[in-house]
Parts: structure tokens; sequence; C-alpha cells
């Protein structure tokens, strides 16, 4: 880790949440690029009020302390959330051969499976933006995939799966750790040029599929889901969809999910 770029890092057996901790520490003056990584949460969560998977000895762990320049939320929001899930796709593809893709905005998939998730947060001090905090949870060993009979899971679970269990062989993760943290340094400078989009897009899952495209209400309530026909990421990493009627619509990160309409995994 001494040859990463990062500011400050501080490891824990054991925590509730490494993004709530780091939203206290950025507004307590952590430097940029601080990093907190524990081996178990027990508060992790995912987007929404959803709860995340994090046994010990299984999984990575980890939120970055990013200070963006420009104050703008959504925008840094969206980037940075295809950020973390191109950091953890590179570092599949690249190092272990693995047919990582995005399933757009947060999830890294391995055919058709999800093996990582990301939650980028805005934190806040009073109105102005203190920093972002992007968390990464990977499944690593086959004990971090949430059992079928786990309490959290709500009520349209995607399929899971591990680097491992993809992999057929073990994965060291204080490796893969410094391939991932690697990955996402080397992008952080280049959130705005043409190429992150472009490297981005190409990690694309479903693009050209149809989807269902389901949005929650903010109360919690659901619209019935549209069905749409991915068609490109757009270059402040919204997403491009043709509705059935004919309609094209871009897709802000928001509370958004997508389902493949003919998938044999559901
Ligand atoms: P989506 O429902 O499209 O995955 P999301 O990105 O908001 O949307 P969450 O609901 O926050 O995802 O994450 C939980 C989903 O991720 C569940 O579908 C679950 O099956 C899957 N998953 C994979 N690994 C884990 C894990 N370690 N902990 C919790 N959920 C996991
Ligand atoms: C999702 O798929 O909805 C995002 C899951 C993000 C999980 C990571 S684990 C590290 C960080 N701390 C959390 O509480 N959540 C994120």
């Amino acid at each position: 880790m001494a040859d990463l770029a990062l500011g400050e890092i501080r490891y824990f057996e054991s925590i509730g949440s490494t993004n709530d901790y780091a939203a206290t520490w950025a507004r307590d003056g952590a430097p940029e690029c601080s990093l907190v990584i524990a081996d178990e949460q027990t508060a992790g969560r995912g987007r929404g009020a959803r709860h995340w998977f994090t046994p010990p000895g299984s999984a990575l762990a980890m939120s970055l302390i990013l200070r963006p320049e420009v104050p703008e939320e959504s925008g840094q929001i969206m980037r940075i959330t295809g950020l973390g899930a191109m950091g953890v796709s590179r570092a599949l593809r690249q190092s272990y051969r693995l047919p990582a893709e995005i399933k757009w905005p947060n999830d890294v998939l391995i055919g058709g499976r999800k093996v990582a998730g990301v939650l980028a947060e805005a934190s806040w001090i009073g109105d102005q933006l203190s920093a972002v905090i992007l968390g990464i949870g990977i499944n690593v060993a086959p004990g971090s995939v949430p059992p079928d009979d786990w309490a959290g899971h709500h009520e349209r679970p995607f399929p899971a799966t591990s680097v491992e269990s993809a992999l057929g062989a073990p994965v060291d993760r204080l490796v893969l750790l410094q391939i991932v943290l690697a990955e996402l340094l080397s992008w952080l400078p280049r959130l705005s040029e043409p190429n992150f989009i472009q490297a981005w897009r190409e990690k694309l899952a479903f693009l050209g599929d149809w989807v269902q495209v389901i949005t929650s209400e903010a109360d919690g309530g659901e619209k019935p889901p549209l069905e749409g026909q991915i068609i490109n990421l757009n270059g402040d990493g919204s997403l491009r969809v043709r509705l059935r009627t004919g309609e094209l619509k871009s897709l802000r990160v928001g509370e958004i999910h997508l389902r493949p309409v003919d998938s044999s995994l559901k």
C-alpha cells in the first residue's frame, strides 16, 4: 500500500458501516483519499435503506474519502459511482481475467451475478459539500454471498456470486485491495475526460438489451416497471434508454434498478 497515493488509512476488525465512519471522519478533516477498511460490517448499507452483508474473513468493505473540486452533487455522485464500478471491474478483468461487467449504475457482475456493489454518498457541512464517500463492497470468498434466507434481502434480490467462486481459486484480499485502489487512483484525476466515459461504456452489461427499469418513489412505493433498451452511456454518466413507446429517456443515479427482461437467472 506504501506506493499508493492514499491519505491516512484506518482499519477495523469490525465496524457498523465504513461509509458512516468515513462521513464522520471527512467532517472531522480527514485528508483527501483517506481510506476506511473493515474485515466485518455489522450495519453495512446498500442503496436506499437496504443492508449489505459483510461477514468477517471473506469480503472487502472499504470507503475512500474524496474531495471533488466542483461542488455539484448529482453529477459527481454519478461519476464517482462509475469510478468505483470501473475500478473493481478493471481489477477483476486485468489481474484475474474475469469477465466483469458493470450493471449501471453501481453493481459489478460476473456471468450475470452480482459480485460487488458501490455506494457513493455526499457528506455535507451545512450547505457545503465536504466530501464524497466512495464505498465499495466486494464478495471475495463464497461466505460473503448472502444466503437465500438472509433477513436483509430486499423483495427482488439479484443473484450473487464471489470472486473466488467465479475464479475457482483462492484470492488474497490484500492483493485484490491493492489492485482495486491502484485502478481507482489512476482514474480519479481523469473523471471528466471522454476516455473515462468510454472505458466505463465498454464494460456496461446489457448494452443494446431490453431491461426492466424499476424506479422507487422516495416514500418507498414503486411505480410499475418500464421496459427500455439500453442505448448508450451519456457523457455525464447517465444512461440513455429507448422505451417501448419509442421515447428516449436519460436515467440518472437515484433509486433505479435494472433487471434483464429475458434472464434465465431470474
Ligand atoms: P439491485 O437490486 O439492482 O442490485 P442495488 O444496487 O440498489 O440494486 P442493493 O439492493 O443495495 O442493490 O444490494 C443488494 C442486492 O445485491 C441484492 O439483490 C443482493 O442479492 C445482492 N448482493 C450481492 N452481494 C451482496 C452482499 N454481500 N450483501 C448484500 N447484497 C448482496
Ligand atoms: C449496493 O449494491 O447497493 C451498494 C453496496 C455497497 C456496500 C459497501 S461495503 C463498504 C461500504 N460501507 C457500506 O455500508 N456500504 C458500502
